[in-house]
């Protein structure tokens, strides 16, 4: 059964979720099992009509596994309000999370129009992937009130909410925070809410993860060159527990998708983020993937199921551990967060799959030397070893 923090303890009592698509509906399922009054707010009835019918069916399935007490969806929809206006939607809240498209000017737009109507202690959380919170809260009157939470897809499932302190936000904005999530129930677990103290793109778990796709991009225009089939390519590269392959999902999660994360963090961070060849072409000819009918695979009759029996034997996965331990390497040197094993718990969290921080303590040295390799392999210098990992003084941040 899920359990809740009692009601009267809490400093926050009405959540406002602005934005209710894909990731809103399922932040507000779970601030209504965890007994917040929860306000709806989108730019359209139907879009808020949608998500209501979204979370109602989400309790009513729970209820069904008996993980909430029988008849309580009924007593958890009593603290559910919508509305498109969201003046008037915040007038009484202490503290909103927005959801909507992710556009700099719209959000910043929300944001100060969010604040300017409601209470002065109310909190504006951004659950932003890429945009900076101190950009989102620079044309308010109230950046210390500012913080990001970012959720993993989808909320009521993923354990991990990073809550991401802008350059102005307060120590009690980001207190508060991490309270309403540790608060927030996961059906598949407990909670994990770990402070990103720098607001630098990824935060953390994009961030470590991120810097895998110049070497999945080596791989993938390697192979295309060699004309190399993908499902041998897609066997080397997938872990044979996953739900989906690597290949399945990057056709489910969208050619184009990635293209645009490549180019994020080619502005951002490197140029050697920069998309490969391969990707350009699929989205050039319009094979972004599931929603076209054809990316790396044919979608025409469905999922594909590839046969991963044969491998194409062209990927080494310790490049991935390395690139990974590496890039958590930069995360700690740039004060993003203070200690390896805050990056391992929340890849276990947000991603369901083991970080490479413990393994890179017993075996840096490994790891660094591979990496020299494949800097020069792959003609990428953001591949070096950064200092913290080559001497092994990480170990020391725990
Ligand atoms: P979505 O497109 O499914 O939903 C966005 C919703 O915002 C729509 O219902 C739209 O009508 C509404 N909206 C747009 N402008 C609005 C406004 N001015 N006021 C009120 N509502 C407005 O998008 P999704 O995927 O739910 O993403 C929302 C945010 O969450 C984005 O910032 C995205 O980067 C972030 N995010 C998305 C994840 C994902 O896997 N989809 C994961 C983590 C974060």
């Amino acid at each position: 059964m899920l359990s809740y923090k009692a009601i009267q303890m809490r400093r926050v009592k009405n959540i406002v979720v602005v934005g209710v698509g894909q990731m809103g509906r399922g932040i507000a399922q779970v601030c209504l099992m965890a007994r917040y009054n929860v306000t709806l707010m989108d730019v359209q009835e139907n879009i808020v009509e949608n998500a209501v019918s979204y979370v109602e069916n989400g309790l009513n399935k729970i209820e069904l596994k008996g993980q909430l007490q029988k008849g309580s969806t009924v007593n958890i929809l009593e603290n559910l309000r919508t509305t498109t206006n969201l003046s008037k939607a915040v007038n009484d809240a202490d503290y909103i999370i927005e959801a909507i498209i992710e556009k700099l000017d719209v959000k910043q737009k929300v944001c100060k129009e969010a604040l300017d109507n409601s209470p002065d202690h109310c909190i504006f959380a951004s659950n932003t992937s890429s945009i900076r919170i101190t950009d989102i809260a620079k044309t308010c009157n109230n950046p210390a009130n500012v913080i990001g939470m970012h959720f993993f897809n989808p909320p009521p499932l993923m354990r991990l909410i990073e809550i991401v302190a802008g350059e102005k936000s307060s120590k009690k904005a980001m207190d508060i925070g991490v309270e309403v999530g540790e608060n927030l129930p996961c059906l598949r677990g407990e909670r994990y809410v770990p402070r990103v103290l720098k607001d630098r793109p990824g935060f953390i778990v994009n961030r470590v993860l991120a810097p895998g796709r110049i070497y999945s991009d080596y791989i993938y225009d390697l192979a295309y060159k060699k004309s190399i089939p993908w499902e041998q390519v897609d066997a080397d590269i997938s872990n044979p527990e996953a739900p989906m392959s690597t290949l399945v999902l990057a056709d489910f999660i969208g050619r184009d998708v990635s293209l645009h994360t490549a180019e994020y963090y080619a502005e951002t961070l490197s140029p050697d983020f920069a998309p490969g060849e391969l990707v350009r072409k699929q989205v050039a000819e319009g094979n972004l993937g599931k929603k076209t009918g054809q990316g790396f695979y044919d979608w025409s009759k469905g999922r594909p199921q590839p046969d991963l029996s044969k491998k194409a034997g062209i990927v080494d996965p310790m490049v991935y551990t390395a690139i990974q331990a590496n890039e958590g390497c930069r995360v700690l040197e740039e004060g993003v967060c203070h200690s390896w094993k805050v990056i391992d718990e929340a890849i276990l969290a947000g991603m369901n799959f083991p970080g490479p921080m413990k393994f890179a303590t017993k075996n840096y040295k490994q790891l660094a030397a591979l990496l020299e390799e494949y800097t020069e392999k792959l003609q990428k210098p953001y591949l070096r070893p950064v200092e913290l990992l080559k001497s092994g003084k990480f170990i020391e941040m725990a």
